[in-house]
């Protein structure tokens, strides 16, 4: 590109985009600093002046909004969390919730905001879009349940830590003898427990899609296991299915087998960031703001079939994902 084609092309986007605003909502994830890095630098480096919101939604609302340069984000991309907070918002629910968070963009000068969340988030962007503010969503949750994109910032990270952790339960209760409930985050999504279940080597992946889940199957399955010569019975059960502690205590009952429950919780959600969370994040970071550039709004990134793509938010909220079930299946087949 030509000097003159360059200076032309910053008049173009001057027209459009001058301000760019970035939040996290939902859930924190690993990786977000990396995406909240490349959506500042990018932006600095188009020439756009980028302020981000703290706190969310919420935040929005409550105008928490403080100007970011290039240095503010230096030394973060390593960093889990979220450097600008994150919250769960109510009111952005509500009409007079969006007319307010929409009203306060214009009163900031932010014509163009990236929101890096989930699905939730990804639904207040949408409104903002309707409301005249132009936005782009990335995806960030640690419960990869986006149907629009096969990869989602936290989850890598999060998937790892909660594997190297399994191990370690793994090697008391093979010492032990005992069968071990380990139960991994996903309220409504089963793709953490089934990757751990198949990276940890479980004989049982109890996940919140997978509907028939019997428990006496289950207590049978055990006294099979030991029969076959197994040292221990290590179950993955998502948080969505939950009651582990409960559970531990029938399976002891019923099978004699010293059975112990550990629930990985929050520490899934922290940590330093994977190299694959920091590049992907950094990616869609950097395609978000340039998306905002060529005059694009009401989008979220994704990845699909080892492509960034980004597709309508609309369209994006309409699709489905499931649990793949050849894995699901090879799970089982891997366990005897
Ligand atoms: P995630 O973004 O991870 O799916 P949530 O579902 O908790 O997390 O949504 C995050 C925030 O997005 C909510 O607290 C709320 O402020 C906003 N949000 C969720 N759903 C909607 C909606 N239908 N309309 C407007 N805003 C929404
Ligand atoms: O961010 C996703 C997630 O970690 C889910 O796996 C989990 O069900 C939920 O968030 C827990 O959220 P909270 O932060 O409210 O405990």
């Amino acid at each position: 590109m030509t000097a003159v084609d360059k200076a032309k092309l910053l008049d173009e986007i001057e027209d459009r985009i001058r301000t760019i605003g970035v939040l996290t909502s939902g859930g924190d994830a690993p990786g977000m600093n990396a995406a909240i890095r490349a959506v500042v630098r990018t932006a600095l480096a188009r020439g756009l002046k980028v302020r981000g919101i703290r706190r969310g939604y919420h935040g929005l609302l409550k105008e928490e909004i403080i100007d970011l340069t290039a240095r503010d984000v230096s030394d973060t991309i390593q960093r889990g969390g979220t450097i600008l907070q994150t919250a769960r918002c109510q009111s952005m629910r509500t009409e007079e919730g969006q007319q307010k968070a929409a009203a306060i963009c214009k009163k900031y000068g932010i014509d163009g905001l990236v929101v890096i969340g989930g699905d939730g988030s990804f639904a207040g962007a949408q409104k903002l879009a309707n409301l005249g503010v132009n936005t782009i969503g990335i995806p960030g949750t640690i419960d990869l349940d986006i149907a629009c994109t096969d990869y989602t910032i936290g989850f890598d990270t999060a998937v790892n830590t909660a594997m190297e952790a399994i191990d370690k339960v793994r090697d008391t209760s093979t010492s032990h003898e005992r069968c071990s409930i380990i139960e991994v985050m996903g309220r409504d999504a089963g793709y953490l427990a089934l990757w751990c279940g198949i990276a940890n080597g479980a004989e049982k992946i109890l996940m919140p899609e997978e509907k028939d889940f019997n428990e006496q199957e289950l207590i049978d399955d055990i006294l099979e296991n030991k029969k076959r010569g197994k040292k221990n019975y290590i179950i993955i059960n998502a948080e969505g299915i939950g009651d582990s502690i409960n559970m531990a205590k029938r399976i002891e009952e019923a099978t004699g087998i010293e059975t112990r429950a550990t629930i990985l919780g929050h520490m899934q959600r922290g940590g330093s960031p994977t190299c694959k969370d920091r590049v992907y994040a950094s990616t869609m970071g950097a395609m978000a703001v340039d998306l905002l550039c060529q005059g694009k709004s009401n989008r979220v990134v994704g990845y699909k079939k080892g492509q960034y793509v980004d597709f309508d938010i609309e369209e994006a909220l309409a699709m489905k994902k499931t649990i793949p079930e050849y894995q699901y299946e090879i799970s089982k087949v891997l366990a005897i």
